[in-house]
């Protein structure tokens, strides 16, 4: 089956609005005195963490960091096993956290790294995700800052991609059959 682009479900003007909402959020929880590790989880995430810690005040005390993971089992379905392909530089050890993810869909994958990082003995942990596909969710998850909750259709661009391709896109759009 091919695909191809459709309509958009965020402009880049809606996904700007919101992700200078969130950084508000952000900025009001840790305020300047809680210094905060930024984590983001690669691929996806990249694109969103890169605008949402630009929008953070100057005097926060802000670090990034990032992790490369993927959850073993076929293509379409994560089972929730994270294999770790790039670990973060620096440790989170009595560090406050925020993980930073493009989208939560089962929520396998992000259960899964947040027993893994709390493992670590962070001082607190967050949840930052851009996209909740809330109805597809397996197992709960604590999400902290959410921009915006989507239906069950799939949705290529800003990090998001399909087999590899779209992520650039600067809009979240549908994709459809050709
Ligand atoms: C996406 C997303 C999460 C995961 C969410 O990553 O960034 O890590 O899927 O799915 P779940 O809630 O069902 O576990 P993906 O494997 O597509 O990697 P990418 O960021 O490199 O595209």
């Amino acid at each position: 089956m091919a695909y191809k682009l459709g309509e958009v479900i965020l402009s880049r003007e809606t996904i700007s609005r919101r992700v200078k909402e969130l950084a508000d959020e952000i900025a009001n929880d840790y305020g300047k005195n809680k210094p905060v590790v930024v984590v983001g989880i690669l691929t996806g995430a990249a694109f969103f963490l890169t605008d949402i810690v630009r929008e953070l005040p100057e005097d926060m005390d802000v670090r990034v960091d990032f992790m490369s993971v993927a959850s073993y089992g076929d293509n379409t379905e994560s089972s929730g096993v994270v294999r770790i392909f790039h670990d973060l530089k620096s440790s989170i050890e009595g560090k406050h956290v925020i993980v930073v993810e493009d989208i939560v869909d089962s929520g396998l994958t992000l259960s899964h790294l947040i027993g893994l990082l709390e493992g670590r003995h962070p001082a607190s942990l967050k949840v930052c995700v851009l996209l909740d596909k809330y109805e597809r969710r397996k197992t709960e998850v604590k999400v902290d800052y959410c921009g915006f909750r989507i239906p069950d259709k799939f949705v290529v661009g800003y990090g998001l991609d399909y087999a590899g391709k779209w992520r650039h896109l600067k809009d979240i759009k549908y994709v459809v059959e050709e």
